[in-house]
C-alpha cells in the first residue's frame, strides 16, 4: 500500500504496515481525511489507538504527514479500492464531509464502496458519517434528503443505522477536522450525523459473495 510523509511517497509492504499496526488496542481509519486534521488531532488525544488517513489525493496531506505520531498514518488510496492490507481491522470507520466520488459512492450506494467498508471492518464496527449542505448541492441534493438518501442506501445495504441526528454550528466545531471547522464558522453552520453499526453478518455474508464470484 501506499503511504506519504511529507512530499515522500513510500510503498508499505503488508509485514511493515503490520508490524506499525501491532499492539494498539483499536484501529480508526478516516476515509476522505483531505489535509488529515482529524487523525493529526485524534492520534496525539489517545496513544492507546492507532489512527489511518486515506484520501485520494496526495497534495493536502503534506503538512499533517510530515511529522505525523507514531500511532498515526496515511495512505493514498481510492475508497473505492481500499487496500487489501486493511481487511478486518477497523474498529471505527469515519467519513467526514466527503465530496465528489466518495460522497456520490454513498448517495448511489456503490458497491465496491460498501463491500469495502465491510471488509475492512471489525465485526461490530462503528461507521460515522458527517455530511454538510454543500457538497450535497452540488451532488444534486438538498441538505435533509441527501442524508436521508444515504442512510437509505446503507440501510438496504445491511448496515445497523441509527437515526440521522443535526449537527449545528457547536456540533461542527467539536469535530477536529478542517472542514468542520469552515463551516462551523462559515454561512450555513449545518450538517448531519449518520451512524451506523457493521454487523458480524454483514462482514459474512459479503465474504459468501466475494468467494462465489472468485
Ligand atoms: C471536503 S474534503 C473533507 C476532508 C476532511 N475529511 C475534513 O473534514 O476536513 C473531501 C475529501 O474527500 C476526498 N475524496 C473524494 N473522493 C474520494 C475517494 N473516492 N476516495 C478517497 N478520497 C476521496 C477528497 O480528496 C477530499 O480530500
Amino acid at each position: 500500500m501506499e503511504s506519504i510523509r511529507g512530499k515522500t511517497p513510500l510503498q508499505l509492504t503488508t509485514d511493515e504496515f503490520s508490524r506499525r499496526v501491532a499492539g494498539y488496542k483499536n484501529i480508526w481509519l478516516d476515509l476522505g481525511t483531505g489535509d488529515g486534521r482529524f487523525v493529526r488531532h485524534m492520534s496525539t488525544q489517545n496513544r492507546e489507538d492507532f489512527f489511518i488517513g486515506l484520501d485520494a489525493c496526495r497534495e493536502n496531506l503534506r503538512e499533517h504527514s510530515r511529522d505525523c505520531p507514531a500511532n498515526a498514518l496515511y495512505l493514498i488510496a481510492s475508497a473505492q479500492s481500499l487496500p487489501a492490507g486493511l481487511d478486518g481491522l477497523a474498529a471505527q470507520i469515519t467519513i467526514n464531509f466527503p465530496w465528489g466520488s466518495l460522497l456520490h459512492g454513498l448517495l448511489d450506494g456503490d458497491l465496491a464502496l460498501l463491500d469495502g467498508l465491510a471488509r475492512v471492518a471489525r465485526p461490530n464496527a462503528e461507521l460515522t458519517i458527517r455530511l454538510n449542505g454543500g457538497a450535497l448541492a452540488e451532488a444534486g441534493w438538498a441538505l435533509e434528503a441527501g442524508t436521508w438518501r444515504v442512510y437509505e442506501r446503507l440501510q438496504s445495504a445491511g448496515f445497523n443505522v441509527q437515526q440521522p441526528r443535526p449537527l449545528d454550528a457547536a456540533g461542527l466545531r467539536a469535530c477536529p477536522t478542517t472542514w468542520a471547522r469552515r463551516l462551523a464558522y462559515g454561512r450555513d453552520p449545518r450538517g448531519w450525523l449518520l451512524s451506523a453499526r457493521i454487523s458480524v453478518n454483514l462482514i459474512e455474508n459479503l465474504k459468501i459473495d466475494t468467494q462465489m464470484f472468485v
